[in-house]
């Protein structure tokens, strides 16, 4: 991130640790091979899905320990669900499942009309019962926002309310968060790192590359 940078307050950075650092270095780097890119890549997604529910409300619920005593805890007081865009938000699920049991997940396709160059959705698949649950949006890199600004037109459209939404990334650009907060102020981005800025071809830089491609083998 470049020093001069100040971020929104709409986005939540993680919080900048050593072993944070260490798993970006190993994700962004061109030398690593697809297995570790799984891997680490996974646990910089389980740390965002940790930080994305601490974002979520909650009510005070007293237990008895099996001591006999008081508890003064908390519990969720809402429902949520995730909906990944396709396909890099695909591998966001996994590590969502892992700390949601069953949480249902909707999916959203994407992609940039041959003709228009705008961004065009394809398909979108959510919970019927989308519009009372908090959503966990999933995509690993914010890099113009075209894409998530989208589907959360799609969300907006089922119902889903603004302040109802947290959008998780790994990375994410300063020009992406702009364009997205722009239109929707409401709306909390988890975020791993942000970068520099955008590449002529609307790469992230640094970046680490095509997120999708590296994580699931694809050219
Ligand atoms: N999507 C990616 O996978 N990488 C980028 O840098 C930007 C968008």
């Amino acid at each position: 991130m470049s020093s001069g940078y100040k971020l929104p307050s709409q986005v939540q950075l993680l919080h900048q640790t050593s072993q944070l650092k260490g798993l970006m270095t190993i994700v962004r780097s061109k030398e690593t091979q697809r297995g570790d890119f799984i891997f680490y890549a996974d646990r910089i997604i389980r740390l965002l899905v940790e930080e994305g529910l601490n974002h979520l409300p909650v009510i005070n619920k007293a237990i008895e320990t099996p001591t006999g005593s008081k508890y003064s805890g908390l519990s969720f007081e809402g429902r949520i669900c995730g909906v990944s865009i396709m396909r890099a938000g695909e591998a966001m699920e996994q590590g969502l499942r892992e700390c949601c049991r069953s949480v249902r997940i909707g999916k959203i396709l994407i992609q940039r009309d041959e003709e228009t160059h705008q961004p065009k959705l394809y398909y979108a698949k959510l919970p019927k019962d989308i519009a009372s649950r908090y959503v966990l949006l999933l995509d690993p890199m914010l890099a113009t926002g075209g894409s998530a600004i989208q589907a959360v037109k799609v969300l907006l459209d089922n119902n889903v309310k603004e302040e109802r939404i947290i959008f998780l990334n790994l990375i994410a650009s300063p020009e992406g968060i702009a364009s997205f907060i722009e239109q929707f102020p409401k709306i909390k981005i988890v975020v791993g790192e942000v970068d520099a800025g955008l590449d002529a071809a609307k790469y992230i830089v640094p970046g680490c590359g095509d997120f999708g491609c590296r994580y699931f083998g694809t050219d």
